[in-house]
């Protein structure tokens, strides 16, 4: 297809909305699961990403356990978008689209061992988590069918974050990617301590 300028946007107040919901309030919840549509589309694309590029001794472990959260995460994206055409609003889900409204970089790590991407993916589940805590409660009050389908959705990416930090995690509970603010940094530490445990071994 030809290039153009033009991008999707995601659409203000929306002709109808559920019952008991005013347009305006329709459109509100709508805008919050856009940003959130973007976050978990961003997800599975970057937990492929890390499923394509993780090499060495811990591979096939890695490798495996990353497609049924790709999977799960998709199912996630679909279901915040049927919300938000539910809501009378249209979600855009175009790649374009997701570059121009994500507030967060891309992800940075290309081919790396298995430890250092789960170093970086604990940081990547910690932001995306952090910021559907703050989406239920700014949906709470509103609309509580979108807060409960974000609620569930985040206790299942707790469960995949806690998988991500149990490779992490040392038998006194310590994370050694802690104090980490970048992934670049996440990985780094979680690829010294790795390699410090094997020396000592
Ligand atoms: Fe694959």
């Amino acid at each position: 297809m030809a290039k153009e300028s033009k991008k999707l946007k995601a659409s203000g107040t929306p002709a109808y909305t559920v019952p008991g919901l005013t347009p305006e309030q329709g459109g509100e919840v709508a805008a919050i699961l856009q940003n959130r549509l973007t976050a978990l589309t961003d997800l599975h694309l970057t937990l492929k990403h890390v499923h394509w590029n993780v090499v060495g001794p811990n591979f096939i472990a890695v490798h495996e356990m990353l497609d049924p959260q790709v999977d799960a995460v998709r199912e996630m994206a679909d279901a915040v978008a049927e919300r938000i055409a539910t809501l009378g609003a249209s979600p855009v889900g175009t790649p374009g689209a997701l570059v121009a409204e994500r507030d967060w970089d891309d992800y940075s790590i290309g081919r790396a061992g298995a430890i250092e991407h789960l170093g970086a993916l604990d940081l990547v589940y910690a932001g995306v988590l952090t910021d559907h805590r703050a989406a239920i409660e700014a949906t709470g009050e509103l609309d509580p069918v979108t807060e409960d389908l974000l609620t569930n959705q985040t206790g299942q990416l707790e469960q995949y974050h806690w998988f991500v930090r149990a490779h992490l995690e040392t038998a006194s509970g310590d994370l050694s990617t802690a104090g980490a603010r970048s992934e670049v940094q996440a990985t780094r530490k979680a690829g010294e301590r790795a390699g410090a445990k094997r020396q000592s071994a």
